[in-house]
């Protein structure tokens, strides 16, 4: 347990497109409330082919070994060609093998009222393994293209166990699980299994449901409320947590958390939102709330409660809201409100 007077060192990671304006925003807000974190500041992505010629460069990895956690805004990955997402090389390197995905109604009288889900995806087996190549036919190299995901025993079962440890621990009631056990019978088959076997250990504790990816999707835009964990594979992850994050306002607020056991990165869902960037107008709810999960993580919950409330109390007491959220208020104004309600100023 951190004590209020030891100062935490966290590698902050200010990213591509709006990443440094949310990323300023953010640390604006965590020094202006005390919070115990002192920054050493790195960079990657973009940032960093510009100033290293190397997308992740040795000293951030460094940092992040030393302080075993990171505040990082989004990183732009090239589609098709040029380097492998540093995103997925940053979970490779510290084993950040859970992403924790939390979703719930902020405005009420929007599209979803009750919802509150989290989703914890596996973050580094699947169709992510990076296995995906061309094949030449005939004078076309790109007549054919391959992937191959890689689910293993091993981390079908660390992702379970983090997964029903978080539920007990944060008294949730359910988990359903997401798969496609039906048609990629081996490759989700053996997480499904796997998931199902952890799950009797929890018994008494847990309600466990499975669950078909495409049927999931449905039901998440017909009636959200009935979900309240949801364990899956990485890429069924990556899809449903934006689709989660669409159903309660967007990505504007969307957190995550990629936890390892012995680093822990913090990042919104969204991307560097490049069709923005430099305009002033990004929401940086979506990095603060990573923020306060961040302090959650270091038992500062007191620090993220504040945070959560501050959100919330901007959003629905006092209508300050940006443009992806329907509002007008930049990001410098979206900050003074926040700032106002954390210093109590009302
Ligand atoms: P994106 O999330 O950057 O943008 C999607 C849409 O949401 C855009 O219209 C954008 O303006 C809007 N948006 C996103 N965040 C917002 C915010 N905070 N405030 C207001 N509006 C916001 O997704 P896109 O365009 O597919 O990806 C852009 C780049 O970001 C790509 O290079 C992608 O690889 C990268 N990316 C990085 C991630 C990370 O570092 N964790 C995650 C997802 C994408
Ligand atoms: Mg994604």
């Amino acid at each position: 347990m951190n004590t209020k007077n030891t100062l935490i060192p966290v590698t902050l990671i200010p990213g591509d497109g709006i990443g440094p304006e949310i990323v300023e925003s953010v640390v604006l807000i965590l020094d202006a409330m005390g919070a115990p974190f002192e920054w050493d500041r790195q960079t990657a992505g973009m940032a960093a082919v510009d100033k290293h010629l190397d997308p992740l460069p040795e000293p951030t990895l460094n940092s992040i070994r030393r302080t075993g956690l990171a505040l990082k805004g989004p990183l732009t990955t090239p589609v098709g060609g040029g380097f492998r997402s540093i995103n997925v090389r940053l979970r490779e390197e510290f084993k950040l093998y859970a992403n924790v995905r939390p979703a719930s109604t902020l405005m009420p009288g929007g599209r979803y009222d009750n919802v509150d889900i989290v989703l914890i995806r596996e973050n580094l087996e699947g169709l992510y393994v990076g296995f995906d190549h061309y094949i030449p036919i005939d004078n076309d190299p790109h007549g054919a293209a391959i992937s191959s995901g890689v689910n293993t025993r091993a981390g079908s079962r660390r992702i379970a166990r983090y997964a029903f440890d978080y539920a007990v621990k944060n008294n949730r009631k359910k988990i359903t699980i997401v798969h496609k056990a039906n048609i990629l019978k081996a490759l989700t088959g053996i997480f499904l299994e796997t998931a199902l076997e952890i799950a009797k250990d929890y018994d008494n504790k847990i309600q466990v449901e499975e669950k078909i990816v495409d049927a999931c999707a449905m039901q998440l835009v017909m009636n959200p409320s009935q979900f309240d964990v949801i364990l899956t594979t990485n890429l069924f992850g990556d899809i449903l947590s934006d689709e989660i994050a669409g159903l309660v306002g967007g990505l504007g607020l969307a957190p995550g958390a990629n936890i390892g056991e012995h680093a822990a990165i913090f990042e919104a869902v969204h991307g560097s939102a490049p069709d923005i960037a430099g305009q002033g107008i990004a929401n940086p709810m979506a990095l603060l709330s990573a923020a306060a999960m961040m302090c959650d993580h270091v038992q500062r919950s007191d620090l993220g409660q504040r945070i959560r409330q501050a959100i919330h109390d901007v959003l629905v007491v006092d209508h300050i809201r940006s443009k992806d959220l329907g509002g007008n208020a930049n990001t410098k104004e979206i900050t003074a409100a926040l700032l106002s309600r954390l210093q109590g100023k009302h």
